[in-house]
């Protein structure tokens, strides 16, 4: 199924932890709009990114209302959304009401590795290692993948020698991918 792609395209960023995946983002608000960011946690450190950058902040309840969510996100004219290390599963019917307008970062080669932990599991199993960005549909981590990049061995750095290395290597890929994937965005082509 093709993602749609609107003429301006709105995107809320939901996080839970640091926000470096967000900040990657936000360096390409030349491409998208960010009109939101949404955090499960109110002392979420990527908080402190969205507000620098004069981004509005919205923080869930707990438990959450995802009825009152939609609701904040059509009042800040949203129409897509990137899950950038959030860590809440989102229901089934949240999902279904914002079909093919939400992506997902993943720190493995999906379909290899999904769910939690999977730098440490590609990193154990030394299976090949990478990012996904991905469709959210409502079976974790399956959707179909938008971009994905694998991590290669260089002549400095090895896959499967330090779990650490890997994991900032995992992580400054996502960094790419996320800048990759909203420069292309809103010329439309990697996603029909
Ligand atoms: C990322 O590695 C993401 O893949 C995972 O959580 C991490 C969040 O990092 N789900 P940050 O908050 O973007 O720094």
């Amino acid at each position: 199924m093709a993602l749609k792609v609107s003429a301006v395209s709105r995107f809320a960023i939901f996080i839970s932890g640091t926000g470096s995946n967000l900040n990657a983002a936000l360096e390409m608000r030349d491409h998208v709009d960010i009109g939101l960011v949404v955090s499960s946690r109110k002392k979420a450190i990527g908080i402190l990114k969205a507000r620098r950058a004069g981004v509005p902040v919205h923080t869930l309840s707990s438990p959450v209302d995802w009825k009152d969510l939609t609701e904040v996100l059509k009042t800040h004219r949203i129409n897509f959304i990137f899950l950038l290390g959030f860590m809440k599963i989102l229901p089934e019917e949240f999902i279904e009401n914002w079909r093919g307008r939400i992506l997902n970062i993943h720190p493995s080669l999906l379909p290899l590795h999904p769910g939690l932990e999977s730098i440490r599991r590609s990193f154990e199993e030394k299976t090949k290692m990478g990012v996904t960005v991905h469709e959210v549909i409502t079976e974790m981590d399956a959707g179909n993948a938008v971009l994905a990049k694998e991590l290669k061995d260089t002549q400095i750095f090895k896959r499967y020698e330090n779990l650490a290395e890997s994991e900032n290597e995992i992580h400054l890929g996502e960094h790419r991918l996320v800048r990759e994937v909203l420069a292309k965005w809103n010329r439309a082509v990697i996603l029909s």
